[in-house]
């Protein structure tokens, strides 16, 4: 008897939003397809046409979609696009991955708790934009990751997991950058796994962790 497995329909459905570079879609592709997250990744939608995520998605053969914020008069009418196509692929969890847009009510309202998203920061500390360099050039001595639940704020949610990084006295934005990243590259997926298995519990602003 086939037991302890999601098959088929059970399988939770993932849409992935990026801006650019992909190497943390890349992650959770690797992940999906060797079974670590139970879970399928349905649409990857860039807002940015010539972000090379794209093609990380088509060599895998998961629906590309660009769905460009410029093309649209409003931030509203542009995640009602989103969520439209997001919709169509029957997503259970969005997923943010390098996605550069603050999210709106529009997305929020329709995917409640159901948003992730990596940042390369130690939250509360560095939200916002170059996470990395803001910590780098504050003179931190730890850096590291979040993953956290995304709420109206920006990289405000509650927190999943997080996982730190020395800065060394020898480093730059840079070396410093691809330490994070490595890790960004580990707990994405744990945490992405945690919630497709329905162990995240959300209590205000904790995040407790099942078993
Ligand atoms: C990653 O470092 C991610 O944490 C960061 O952008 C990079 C995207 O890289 N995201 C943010 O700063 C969001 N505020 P990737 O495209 O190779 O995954």
């Amino acid at each position: 008897m086939l037991s302890g497995k999601l098959l088929g329909s059970d399988m939770k459905k993932i849409g992935v939003l990026i801006s650019g570079r992909g190497s943390n879609l890349q992650a959770i592709i690797d992940a999906c397809e060797s079974g670590d997250i139970p879970a399928k990744i349905a649409v990857v939608i860039s807002n940015d046409p010539s972000a090379f995520g794209l093609e990380r998605a088509q060599k895998h053969k998961i629906p590309a979609v660009v769905i460009n914020h410029k093309d649209y008069k409003d931030k509203n009418t542009y995640e009602l696009e989103i969520v439209k196509v997001l919709g169509q692929h029957n997503i259970d969890l969005v997923c943010l991955a390098g996605y550069m847009r603050i999210v709106g009510q529009v997305l929020l309202s329709n995917y409640l708790h159901k948003i992730l998203n990596v940042h390369p920061a130690l939250l509360p500390s560095f939200p916002g934009l170059h996470g990395q360099k803001q910590a780098f050039l504050h003179g931190v001595k730890v850096s590291g990751v979040t993953v956290h639940f995304v709420d109206e704020g920006c990289d405000t949610g509650p927190i999943i997991m997080q996982q730190a990084v020395p800065v060394l006295p020898n480093d730059t934005e840079e070396t410093l950058s691809a330490r994070i990243l490595e890790q960004e590259h580990k707990i994405y997926p744990q945490a992405i796994k945690l919630f497709c298995e329905g162990n995240l519990i959300i209590e205000g602003r904790q995040v407790k962790i099942n078993g």
